[in-house]
C-alpha cells in the first residue's frame, strides 16, 4: 500500500470511512484501505469516467477522497479539484500525490503543463475553498520492474471546510 495514505488515514481518522480514489489505476490502494475497514469506491478512465469533467459519486458523501498521480495528467486540474471538493463531506480531507516540478525523472519534465509546484496546487485548493492547506515534498525510490530510480514526491492535503 502507499505508505504516506497509511500514515495519513492512521493520524487523521479514529475510525474507518468512506473513500473515493479519483484516478484509481488498479485499485490498489481502494483494495488497501478496504483491509483496514474502510468502504471504498475508485474511478478511472479506464471505467469510462473521465476526471476532465465532472463526476459526482451516489455513494457519497465521503471522509477521504485521494487522486495520486493524476492531476498532472489532466488538462483540467481545477475540475478534479472541485470534484474532489464536491465528493467531500463537511471537515472531509482531500489527499494528493504528484511528481513535484524538480523531479528529475518524468517525461513531463518538456512538457510544461504537467510540471507542479506546491504553489500551482494550493492555487488551486484555494479557489475551490479547501482550507488547511499543507504540503510535503519528499524523495521515493521506485523499485518497479524498468524504473528503479529516484522520484521527488509533492503530497498536498487538505480539509473541506464547515
Ligand atoms: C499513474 S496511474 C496512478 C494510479 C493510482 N492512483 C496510484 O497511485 O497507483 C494514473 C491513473 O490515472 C488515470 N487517468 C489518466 N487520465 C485520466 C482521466 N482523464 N480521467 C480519469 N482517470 C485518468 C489512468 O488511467 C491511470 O490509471
Amino acid at each position: 500500500m502507499n505508505e504516506s495514505i497509511k500514515c495519513f488515514v492512521e493520524t487523521h481518522f479514529d475510525k474507518p470511512g468512506k473513500v473515493l480514489d479519483l484516478g484509481a489505476g488498479n485499485f490498489s490502494d481502494v483494495h488497501s484501505l478496504q483491509q483496514m475497514g474502510w468502504i471504498g469506491e475508485g474511478v478511472d478512465i479506464s471505467m469510462g469516467v473521465n476526471l476532465e469533467h465532472p463526476f459526482f459519486s451516489k455513494h457519497g458523501p465521503f471522509d477521504l477522497v485521494i487522486a495520486n498521480y493524476v492531476i498532472h495528467k489532466l488538462k483540467n486540474k481545477k475540475q478534479l479539484v472541485k470534484t474532489a471538493y464536491d465528493n467531500l463531506k463537511t471537515n472531509g480531507w482531500f489527499f494528493v500525490q504528484t511528481f513535484d516540478m524538480s523531479d528529475k525523472t518524468g517525461k513531463w519534465k518538456s512538457k510544461p503543463s504537467m510540471r507542479l509546484s506546491a504553489e500551482n496546487i494550493r492555487e488551486l485548493l484555494e479557489q475551490v475553498r479547501f482550507i488547511n492547506i499543507s504540503e510535503k515534498v519528499f524523495d521515493f525510490y521506485d523499485y518497479d520492474e524498468g524504473h528503479k530510480h529516484w522520484h521527488r514526491i509533492l503530497e498536498v492535503v487538505a480539509q473541506k471546510q464547515p
